[in-house]
């Protein structure tokens, strides 16, 4: 198991460019299991949750390969209907062939994905979506079991706005008969892009940006390519290294308006940011002060930041409040940012963050990919030397971080292979 060994106190200039967004890719991946054919997905970043994404689509019959960050996907000899619990258990968004596989080939056999580090997620919301839709559901020895000759178009009104459960619903519902109302629909960047890239393929969909998705179905859609857009889980995460080591950071590949709501905050918290086309540059000038957020749904602050913001807020001079409202036991961070001298208390959904003059290296362990972004970014800031543990979690979501952030001037170091 690798881990990263940090020198922190370095300041941060320069330019890093950032990748395609990991939760489009894993959306746009099982998009194409809805139409027989070869399609291209550009600007896919290298990562772990792609690979695994990867693997469970050849198990389908699919052939996928991935160069140079284009990944191709030739769908023409699907005869596996299934995810299994192994491929499941490892990421959750496996859940998103259930849709694809259902509107295209009239079954699927999903693995039911248990907890996650942080708690329980369940996927209530795309089992009730695809039953809808007139679907077969039969839940028995840890599987879903969905059957449906043709799909039938539906309203769906979800009670909670999820991101997996609407791009499921309208993956779904593309070749279903008829209409499709999906209500109080996510409407992240990563789901905007699904339903343009579906559209792309021959799907007719309106109210693509907004919470409410009507969708004609049609007979049967073609391969098509797509350009994945910019990660602003990665780009926030950038900002907010920027931020805690000073100097002057660039992003280029990214699209400012995806990000709004993490640069408002950093613009409270003093640092200066411009942005110009695609790119931001964020400055700073005096002491992080602290600032409250609320982690919600798009366009509200991401919960796949809140663990980033908490290290910064760690070090910011005051005290703040981090609540998230989408996963409410989401705070692993927390006992190992403690060990690094931060001084943070854990209530209901919220984190009570006193910040502190400075941290001080120590071990850490990664506990889940947003945890283990939040450490690196503690140790940046810490003095002496931080190793963060067990680093495979950071993996899945980032490509090269020790790479780009050596660019801009981090003691950061990747140690391979020995058990920690
Ligand atoms: C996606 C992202 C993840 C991000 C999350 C919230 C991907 C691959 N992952 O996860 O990085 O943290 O959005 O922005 O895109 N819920 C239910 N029943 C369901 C489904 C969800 O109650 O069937 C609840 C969840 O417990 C949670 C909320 O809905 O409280 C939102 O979750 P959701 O948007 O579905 O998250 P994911 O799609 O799993």
């Amino acid at each position: 198991m690798d881990k990263f060994v940090i020198n922190g106190g370095r300041t941060l200039n320069g330019s890093v460019a950032i990748g395609g967004a990991k939760n489009a890719t894993l959306a746009l991946m099982p998009a194409t299991i809805l139409a027989a054919g070869t399609s291209r997905l550009f600007n896919t970043p290298s990562l772990r949750d792609v690979n695994t994404m990867a693997v469970l689509l050849r198990t389908m019959g699919i052939v996928v390969e991935l160069k140079e960050h284009t990944l191709t996907l030739d769908t023409r000899r699907i005869d596996k209907f299934e995810a299994p619990y192994e491929h499941v258990k490892k990421m959750r968004a496996s859940i998103y062939v259930l849709g694809p596989l259902l509107a295209r080939f009239g079954r699927a056999k999903v693995s039911l994905p248990g907890g996650c580090a942080w708690g329980p997620r369940p996927v209530n919301l795309h089992i009730e979506a695809m039953r809808k839709l007139g679907s077969e559901i039969d839940l028995r020895e840890g599987y879903i079991h969905a059957a449906a000759a043709r799909l039938q178009g539906a309203r769906i009104h979800f009670d909670v706005s999820s991101v997996g459960a609407t791009g499921n619903a309208l993956m779904a519902a593309v070749l279903a008969r008829g209409t499709t109302l999906i209500e109080n629909a996510a409407i992240e960047p990563e789901i905007t892009q699904l339903a343009e890239y579906l559209v792309t393929m021959g799907a007719r969909i309106q109210g693509i940006g907004t919470n409410r998705l009507e969708i004609d179905g049609v007979d049967d859609l073609h391969a098509a390519d797509v350009t994945t857009i910019p990660d602003r889980i990665e780009a926030g995460t950038f900002l907010v290294a920027g931020a805690l080591c000073g100097g002057s950071t660039t992003l280029t590949h990214v699209i400012p308006e995806h990000l709004a709501a993490v640069t408002a905050k950093l613009e409270d918290a003093g640092a200066v940011i411009t942005t110009a086309g695609d790119s931001i540059t964020l400055k700073v000038q005096h002491a992080i002060s602290s600032v409250d957020v609320t982690a919600s749904i798009y366009p509200g602050f991401p919960t796949d930041m809140q663990a980033q913001w908490t290290a910064l807020m760690a070090v910011a001079d005051g005290t703040s409040v981090v609540t998230d409202t989408i996963y409410f036991d989401r705070f692993k961070h927390i006992p190992e940012l403690l060990r690094l001298g931060a001084d943070i208390e854990v209530k209901d959904n919220a984190a009570i963050v006193r910040g502190v003059r400075s941290l001080a290296g120590a071990k850490v362990m990664s506990t889940d990919l947003r945890a283990s972004a939040s450490l690196i970014l503690a140790g940046l800031i810490a003095h002496g030397t931080t190793e963060v543990l067990r680093v495979y979690h950071l993996d899945r979501g980032y490509e090269a971080i020790e790479k780009k952030l050596r660019a801009l001037g981090a003691d950061i170091e990747r140690v391979a292979g020995e058990e920690f």
